[in-house]
């Protein structure tokens, strides 16, 4: 049925705004046009623009992209942008195909959201829902608001070339959308969307500031201006996006913050999306590590360890910001299509629409110290995610940057392992990456490093320009509801043509492919094991290292201490 309806494109879109001379059926010859809407991007955002969509395009598999609605609705919006041959035909009926899959049955709690994947069975008795976070399965909630936002770019910018049915069923769409997200309460129904959840929490507020004001639902306005005062009120406890520092969601709330652009002048998110913009980007200019061309750790929520391996939303930022695709100096993976996450990299369809609203408030000292290191450096931020976190033991980070090398430390005291994503392997306490020492290493295997997995739900890791120092403290923010753990586990990269073998560290000291390490502390001398691939994480293999913490330490807090020399 879908298939099929694409083969009929219907004559309501012909290419008459495409930028080459077109034939439409008929074979009228209309004019050419020479202004193309990519013309009012910066040459930076125009050349990742082209270098994303060239690969986007090699992997539309009609109707969709990837399988998804909302990798879909984004490439949509790409083709609407570029606007070439029959770009707009073909963008036209994705949207009308993404919006066949939204739910319509404003009795179900997955209302107004799109199907994530396009060949699953709606959520029932044989695909049954369940308690967050695995209501992230039989539906997803955040497609709703991925699809949603994408369409107020289409709507704001590409709605003089969209045919007014299109338009009006885009705007019926959203409005269901939004009307859906609006079911949504942290920890009512197993929902997990609370203002620390950033990246849909700011694309909540977008939506219903936009659609409310679009829809004239006061309501929806009332409540778009309410979740912005509560994302603002958890931004300024530490002037600190809540899901701190990440390669892919600090990226996502960033685009959702770009769309302030869009929305009422009156609105509350207008008055402070670009402050909040600036903000988020002075910590990541402290973070990020222009030696290595990647963010530098500990990481809340990560998919990867160097950007430039795995796709991350905020790469592409960065990217947009400095160019640096045709010498690899972008932290984006070369060649892009196919890399880990690439997925995600459909939005580079989105961002450098929205960059107008974005880039101007990224300030030109942090633009500096994405291009070049001034000088080895300490930073320390906080963060808090109630409920995960008890309002008086906020996360502490502190990160130490210097040529070729970035170590990070979160000390975090939760209610869960592994971050309020619950997710050990994405939650990165604390970290390690640094350039190897191995001649061929070119774009892939340049750098390594080691990430501590987290096994308890109270981990102080704290750097100093010497020293990562990991304990397990017991619990003074969750006394009754901690976990606590018997092992600490260090898990390292493997490095091209180097073995490491079971002496590794075995005396305390070892160098690794360029980096001089020295393990201290009462855990050290605990029974440990040294194993490789017997697992991979984010689609990597690692070796483990594991230490039995001895369980005759008595009062003392377990603690290894990593002392660190890059050589
Ligand atoms: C040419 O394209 C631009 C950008 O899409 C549009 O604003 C303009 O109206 C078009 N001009 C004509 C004559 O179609
Ligand atoms: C929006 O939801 C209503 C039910 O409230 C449904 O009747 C309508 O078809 C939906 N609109 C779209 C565009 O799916
Ligand atoms: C107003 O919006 C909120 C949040 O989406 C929703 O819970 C409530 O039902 C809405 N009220 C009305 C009268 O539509
Ligand atoms: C973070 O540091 C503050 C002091 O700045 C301290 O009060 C708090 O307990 C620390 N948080 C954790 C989780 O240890
Ligand atoms: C680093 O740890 C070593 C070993 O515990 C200790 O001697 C040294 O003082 C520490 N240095 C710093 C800067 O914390
Ligand atoms: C520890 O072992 C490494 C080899 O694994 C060796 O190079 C180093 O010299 C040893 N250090 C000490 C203090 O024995
Ligand atoms: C690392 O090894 C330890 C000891 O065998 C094991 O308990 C743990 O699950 C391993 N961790 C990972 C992430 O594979
Ligand atoms: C270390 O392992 C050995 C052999 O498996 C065992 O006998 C010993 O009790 C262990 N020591 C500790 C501190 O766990």
């Amino acid at each position: 049925m879908i298939l099929s309806s694409l083969l009929v494109v219907p004559l309501a879109f012909p290419s008459v705004f495409g930028k080459l001379t077109a034939g439409i059926p008929g074979g009228v010859l209309l004019p050419r046009n020479d202004t193309s809407y990519l013309d009012s991007l910066s040459d930076n955002q125009r050349e990742l623009f082209n270098y994303a969509m060239t690969g986007l395009d090699m992997n539309f598999a009609p109707p969709f992209i990837f399988e998804s609605t909302r990798y879909s609705a984004w490439y949509a919006v790409g083709l609407l942008a570029r606007n070439e041959g029959d770009d707009l035909a073909v963008a036209s009926q994705i949207i009308q195909d993404v919006i066949s899959f939204q739910y319509t049955d404003p009795n179900d709690l997955w209302f107004g959201t799109y199907q994530g994947e396009t060949t699953a069975p709606t959520p029932g008795d044989v695909y049954a829902p369940k308690e967050c976070p695995q209501a992230y399965t039989s539906y997803d909630l955040n497609m709703g608001l991925f699809v949603c936002t994408s369409f107020i770019i289409a709507l704001e910018e590409f709605s003089n070339i969209l045919d007014p049915d299109l338009v009006d069923l885009m705007k019926r769409s959203m409005y269901n959308a939004t009307i859906g997200d609006g079911y949504r309460v942290g920890g009512v129904d197993g929902d997990n969307l609370y203002p620390i959840y950033s990246n849909p929490w700011y694309m909540r507020v977008m939506s219903a500031t936009y659609v409310g004001n679009m829809m004239g639902d006061a309501n929806m306005s009332y409540w778009g201006d309410h979740w912005a005062n509560e994302a603002i009120q958890a931004f300024d406890k530490y002037s600190t996006i809540s899901e701190f520092n990440s390669g892919t969601y600090t990226g996502v709330s960033l685009y959702a913050l770009s769309l302030w652009g869009y929305m009422p002048e009156s609105s509350v998110i207008s008055s402070r999306a670009a402050d909040i913009i600036t903000k988020t980007w002075e910590t990541v200019g402290q973070i990020y590590n222009p030696t290595l061309h990647t963010l530098g750790g500990p990481w809340d929520r990560t998919y990867g360890y160097d950007l430039r391996r795995y796709f991350g939303i905020l790469g592409g930022h960065i990217a947009g910001l400095l160019g640096g695709i045709a010498d690899g100096s972008a932290p984006i993976p070369r060649p892009l299509v196919g890399c880990s996450h690439y997925g995600d990299a459909v939005i580079l369809a989105l961002m450098p629409l929205t960059a107008k609203f974005h880039d101007p408030y990224v300030p030109a000292s942090v633009i500096e110290s994405l291009k070049s290191l001034s000088g080895p450096h300490a930073y320390f931020a906080q963060s808090v995610s109630p409920p995960f976190d008890d309002e008086a033991y906020p996360r502490n980070y502190t990160t130490w940057t210097q040529d070729g090398l970035s170590v990070g430390g979160i000390e975090s005291d939760e209610n869960v392992v592994g971050g309020p994503a619950t997710s050990q392997t994405a939650y990165v306490p604390a970290s390690f990456i640094w350039k190897t020492d191995v001649p061929e290493a070119k774009d892939r295997g340049r750098l390594a490093w080691m990430f501590h997995h987290p096994t308890a739900s109270s981990i102080s890791a704290v750097v100093s320009s010497t020293n990562l120092t990991i304990k397990y403290p017991p619990s003074r923010a969750f006394p009754e509801h901690s976990t606590t753990s018997n092992i600490m586990s260090f898990l390292f990269s493997g490095v091209y043509k180097t073995t490491l073998t079971q002496d590794f560290l075995a005396n305390g000291t070892a160098v690794y492919s360029g980096l001089k390490l020295t393990v201290s502390g009462n855990v050290a001398s605990g029974n440990r094991t040294l194993v490789y691939g017997q697992d991979a994480i984010n689609e990597v293999s690692f070796y483990n290292l594991t230490y039995t913490i001895p369980d005759d330490l008595g009062d003392e807090v377990p603690t290894l201490i990593w002392e660190f020399e890059k050589l």
